[in-house]
């Protein structure tokens, strides 16, 4: 009789919504369609370090699809190559001879830029791997979308039509703090849905001269409310990365924040009108996962079982021209997707007159000649 196939399965790297619709995806397609056992790492690389496994079966997976979170839990210090619990030792050797002891034919690991990267080490030592793209920044490269990026995308939004009103009311500029790292994409996203005056994102170097001009521009036309969503990487021109801690036994030991309250400081001696700031923080990841995210992390979860099933290592599921597919794990491993300024989210947001704090990029435009003309 043909050995069962037995396919090892973690979550690594920060939580996303999401995670536990691949789980679900992977484990029931892997049972349903390979008649395969699937093994769970708990805490990400951190349960193949410290040997904590769990077996997944059909029904431990079933009522998860809209949960947030990981069942598996997660963990986004620990690396095998620099273990953070051994000072920083390389224990990559022993964790793919606990693997193979584990009599595992691979692993499908879940997450972002540091699991790929890790993966891709992993897979060139001889661990036969498949990754999952999952972040909320969406800057992996060689796929479209991960997956969490568009609950992110709803959340930030939702602050935005709620902040709307506030800042209307009390005639305010409100200043909204974004996520996404070195990557502007959940402030562009959510800047254009929720109808923002200004996108701050790190791609640009923010001209404060320019976010004045804006803001003094709208309050000429009687608007004297502004909305800004600034994403936590952005650098105003001259100035730093804003840093909120720094994680030393962390891999990416920067954490960023604090930039928003940054260009609060700046705006309010510059400006009349009160300045407020919100920074959203984990809310962004937290919660059941939108509709357009579950489809997606079922669609990257079979496609992993089936690249699997095939043995086809060294890979990571992606999609591309809206078709799911897959690419080499070195072609994702150590590199970081950024918006493009001929996005054509971009192209739109300029369109309808938004700013990016960057004279060059802006469209004048003043109200009362469009009204005449
Ligand atoms: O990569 C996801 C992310 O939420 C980033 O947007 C953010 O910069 C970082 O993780 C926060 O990390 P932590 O959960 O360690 O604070």
């Amino acid at each position: 009789m043909a050995k069962r196939l037995r396919v090892g399965l973690l979550t690594g790297g920060g939580d996303a919504p999401g995670l536990n619709a691949v789980i679900r995806s992977v484990t029931k397609s892997l049972i349903l369609r390979h008649d395969a056992e699937v093994i769970g790492f708990e805490d990400g690389f951190l349960g193949l370090i410290t040997q904590r496994i769990r077996q997944l079966s059909y029904e431990d997976v079933s009522g998860i699809l809209t949960r947030g979170g990981t069942i598996l839990g997660t963990n986004n210090k620990a690396n095998p190559f620099k273990f953070y619990k051994r000072g920083g030792a390389d224990v990559s050797a022993q964790v793919i001879a606990y693997a193979r002891s584990l009599g595992l034919d691979g692993l499908i690991a879940v997450g972002g830029d540091g699991t790929m990267s890790i993966s891709n080490r992993l897979h060139e030592m001889g661990l036969p791997i498949v990754g999952v793209p999952k972040t909320i920044d969406n800057d992996l490269m060689a796929t479209e979308r991960t997956f969490g990026f568009d609950t992110a995308v709803s959340i930030v939004t939702e602050a935005l039509d709620r902040l709307h009103t506030t800042a209307q009311s009390h005639q305010r500029v409100m200043i909204v703090e974004t996520m996404g790292r070195y990557a502007g994409w959940i402030a562009l996203h959510a800047g254009v849905a929720g109808g923002a005056d200004l996108i701050l994102i790190p791609e640009f170097e923010v001209d404060l001269d320019e976010v004045v001009r804006v803001v003094k521009n709208r309050e000429s036309f009687g608007r004297s409310f502004t909305i800004i969503v600034i994403a936590e990487g952005t650098r105003l021109q001259g100035g730093a990365l804003s840093v909120e801690r720094t994680l030393d036994d962390s891999p990416d030991p920067i954490r960023l924040g604090g930039i928003g309250r940054v260009l609060q400081v700046e705006l309010e001696s510059r400006i009349k009108s009160e300045v407020r700031t919100t920074i959203l923080g984990h809310v962004q990841r937290g919660g059941t996962p939108t509709p357009y995210d579950r489809i997606l992390a079922t669609s990257f979860g079979s496609y992993a079982a089936d690249l699997v099933s095939r043995g086809e290592y060294g890979r990571m599921v992606a999609l591309q021209s809206g078709r799911m597919t897959s690419v080499p794990l070195a072609e994702v491993a150590d590199r970081v997707r950024l918006v493009p300024v001929e996005s054509s989210t971009v192209q739109a947001a300029l369109a309808v007159g938004t700013s990016f704090g960057v004279p060059e990029l802006t469209v004048r435009f003043d109200p009362s000649q469009a009204a005449e003309a």
